[in-house]
C-alpha cells in the first residue's frame, strides 16, 4: 500500500485524480495532506480544516465489482469503516446521517466525498475522500453542529495510527462484501442511521419544510421517508434533514 504524505494541496481527491492519470497506482493507495487549500465537500460545499490538526485524505479503490446503479454501496462500506473504527476508540453515540456524515452525539465529526469513474455502467475506480476532525477544538462559522475527537474523548489520538486503522477496516469491509454480498451491510448501515424511526424535519430543494419519519435507504441510496399518507423515496439532491 502506498501512502503519499503532503504538506499542502488543494484537495487530496483532486491530487489523487491527477496522479492516477500519470502513474500506475496500487489498489488502496492513499494521499494524506496536512492542509487543503480547497477542500471539497458534498453538493459543491467546501471542507474546512485547520492546518495540521485533522485527517484529510483520499483512498484509491479499483477492481470494484459494483455496478454504477449500486454505487451507494460504497457510501455504506466507507461509512461503516469509519464508524467501526471510532467505536473501537470508544467514541460515544455514533450515527450515520444519510448519506454519509458521521456524527457523535448529534455533532458531525467526519464527512465523505466519493468520486467514481464510471465506464460501461461499471465503476472503473473510485476515489474515497475522508475528512475526520481529530484535534481541532473550535469550529467557527459553520452552519451545522460540528465537533472533533479531541472534544469528545480524553484519549490522545495519533493521526497516523487512526489513518491506518480506517484503511484496514475499509479493506475488511470490501472483503466482507465480496464474500457475503450487500444484504447484511445495508442492515448494519441502517442500524446506525441518524433519526431512523423518529419524526424529523426536512427541507425539499432548500425551500419548503415538512415532517416525516426516516424508515431506511433503498439499494440506490434513496432515503425512505414516511409521510402522512405514504412512504416516499428521496434523492440526495432534493432532500436535507434539518437537525
Ligand atoms: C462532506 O461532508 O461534505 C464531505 C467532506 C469530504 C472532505 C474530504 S477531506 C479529504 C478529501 N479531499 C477533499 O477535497 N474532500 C475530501
Amino acid at each position: 500500500m502506498q501512502i503519499i504524505k503532503l504538506n499542502a494541496t488543494d484537495s487530496t481527491n483532486n491530487y489523487l485524480k491527477q496522479l492516477i492519470l500519470e502513474h500506475t497506482l496500487d489498489d488502496f493507495s492513499v494521499v494524506v495532506a496536512n492542509y487543503q487549500t480547497n477542500g471539497r465537500g458534498q453538493r459543491g460545499s467546501s471542507w474546512m480544516s485547520d492546518k495540521g490538526k485533522n485527517l484529510t485524505f483520499s483512498i484509491l479503490k479499483r477492481n470494484i465489482s459494483i455496478e454504477a446503479n449500486q454505487q451507494f454501496l460504497l457510501n455504506i462500506l466507507v461509512s461503516l469503516s469509519i464508524v467501526k473504527t471510532l467505536e473501537g476508540l470508544n467514541i460515544p453515540k455514533l450515527a450515520i446521517k444519510w448519506p454519509n456524515d458521521i456524527l457523535s452525539d448529534n455533532h458531525k465529526i467526519s464527512g465523505i466525498l466519493i468520486e467514481n469513474l464510471i465506464k460501461n455502467k461499471q465503476i472503473e475506480y473510485t476515489i474515497i475522500g475522508i475528512g475526520l476532525n481529530v484535534n481541532q477544538g473550535i469550529f467557527e462559522g459553520l452552519p451545522n453542529k460540528v465537533s472533533s475527537l479531541k472534544n469528545i474523548t480524553p484519549l490522545a489520538i495519533d493521526k497516523d495510527e487512526l489513518l491506518t486503522k480506517i484503511i484496514d477496516k475499509l479493506k475488511m469491509y470490501f472483503k466482507l462484501y465480496s464474500e457475503n454480498g450487500s444484504e447484511f451491510l445495508n442492515s448494519e448501515y441502517e442500524s446506525y442511521l441518524f433519526r431512523k424511526d423518529k419524526p424529523s424535519t426536512f427541507s425539499i430543494h432548500d425551500q419548503s419544510l415538512f415532517t416525516g419519519i426516516i424508515r431506511g435507504v433503498s439499494a440506490s441510496g434513496k432515503l425512505f421517508v414516511q409521510m402522512e399518507d405514504s412512504t416516499k423515496e428521496f434523492d440526495l439532491k432534493e432532500l436535507k434533514l434539518l437537525y
